[in-house]
């Protein structure tokens, strides 16, 4: 008789999102007269950019044509693209990183979900709490993470870093030694940053104590402040203790797309092997790489028009942000973020917990936002707002809420 991975029978109930689209459903379904509006998931809601479809229609065509067709890509990505990568998000920056350190993907959640499978099941993982669940889940998949207790809502062999108001939502260094830390900056669900010698105090911690850092740098393309680092190679040593994920959804609207990439350094080591030549093996024996058409889309991204198109794409979001943290804050709310991200973070009202205001917001003003308490307990009473609606939705949504009474 086959027998299951009880691992997954830990997980405690589904997937924050899955949950959340269920309820609305519901929902929708029972209030068909009602326009809900979703700032809910992190998904974009502008179309792709004209240089992107471009790239995408002449992709297809080369396709179409047998001098041009293309069959499996290269498992680690295509050199047009790690080229352009390594050239524009790491040279520029001044970070060393070469094209054969970066390995294209569908996306970063995938490898964030993935790279744990690497390295040993007795590491012991730090997340900061709140975090985005899927860091936390696949590796409870995976068997690392302990015993859950219901009652606290975290797993016996995690650490955990709480991100409250009094740090900043900033992580302290934890004071038991982690093997594997994840952070992410911009920060998802806070939209918190760190600049760039709180980081590099990380870097040097990693280092000192023998961790990686899992760094998912997704969101840096809302970056609008100075000394706030746009990669984690932008500090000191960062090459012998960092992972860097990224991303194609946020910064190109890449979310029904899929593309992203995982640069892990060459001189990131465990003894004398290389974590490259590990997930290089991971890659070549479980992925066929991200296809050809949507390599090329990625590709467009860096390109002077493209950059120039999604710059404005992502201002669009930042004055989406800008709108909702304003609005909110003369209603008399408490909120952070959205000034180097497309979330903000705000404290319930008066007592009411993360998943109370959810069902509020939803029932009364009809707008969908993410509970606080799913990223983790220290989210419990916050609650996350994202900035990839519509101008026109993001207004009536604030709007709605202002009109609110507690
Ligand atoms: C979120 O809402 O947290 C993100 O959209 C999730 C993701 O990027 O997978």
């Amino acid at each position: 008789m086959f027998q299951l991975n009880d691992n997954y029978l830990k997980l405690p109930g589904s997937y924050l999102f899955s949950t959340i689209g269920r309820k609305v459903n519901e929902y929708t379904k029972a209030h068909p007269d009602k326009r809900v509006i979703r700032l809910g998931i992190g998904d974009v809601t502008q179309p792709l950019a004209p240089v992107i479809i471009e790239a995408l229609h002449k992709a297809v065509d080369e396709m179409g044509c047998a001098e041009t067709f293309r069959g499996y890509a290269p498992d680690l990505g295509y050199d047009f693209l790690r080229n352009a990568i390594a050239e524009n998000d790491y040279k520029k920056r001044g970070c060393n990183i070469s094209a054969d350190e970066i390995f294209v993907s569908d996306g970063a959640k995938c490898d964030s979900a993935n790279i744990q499978e690497i390295f040993g099941l007795n590491n012991k993982i730090a997340v900061c709490d709140p975090v985005y669940p899927v860091y936390v889940d696949s590796n409870v998949m995976a068997g690392r993470t302990g015993v859950y207790d219901k009652e606290t809502e975290t797993w016996s062999d995690v650490i955990y870093m709480p991100c409250v108001v009094e740090n900043n939502f900033a992580p302290m260094l934890p004071k038991k030694t982690p093997d594997l830390i994840y952070l992410c900056f911009p920060n998802n669900p806070t939209g918190a940053v760190v600049n760039k010698d709180q980081l590099q105090e990380w870097v040097d911690y990693a280092n000192k104590v023998g961790a990686v850092i899992l760094y998912d740098a997704a969101y840096e393309a809302y970056i609008s402040e100075e000394n706030v680092p746009h990669s984690i190679y932008e500090c000191e040593g960062a090459r012998t203790c960092a992972i860097e994920l990224r991303s194609f959804s946020k910064n190109a609207g890449f979310t029904g797309v899929r593309l992203g990439f995982t640069v892990v350094p060459k001189d990131l080591k465990c003894g004398d092997v290389a974590l490259h030549s590990l997930w290089a093996r991971r890659h070549g024996t479980k992925y066929n790489g991200a296809p050809y058409i949507i390599q090329r889309a990625g590709e467009a991204v860096y390109s002077e028009e493209g950059r120039e198109q999604l710059r404005k794409q992502v201002a669009y979001y930042m004055n989406n942000a800008k709108y909702i943290l304003e609005g909110l804050k003369s209603a008399g709310y408490t909120v952070s973020g959205g000034i180097n991200a497309p979330y903000i973070w705000l404290k319930a009202p008066g007592k009411m917990t993360s998943w109370e205001f959810f069902d509020y917001l939803l029932e009364n003003a009809n707008v969908v936002g993410t509970p606080g308490s799913g990223f983790g307990p220290s989210g419990e009473t916050y609650f996350r707002l994202t900035a990839f609606g519509s101008y026109e939705n993001t207004v009536e949504a604030v709007n709605r809420i202002k009109a609110l009474q507690f």
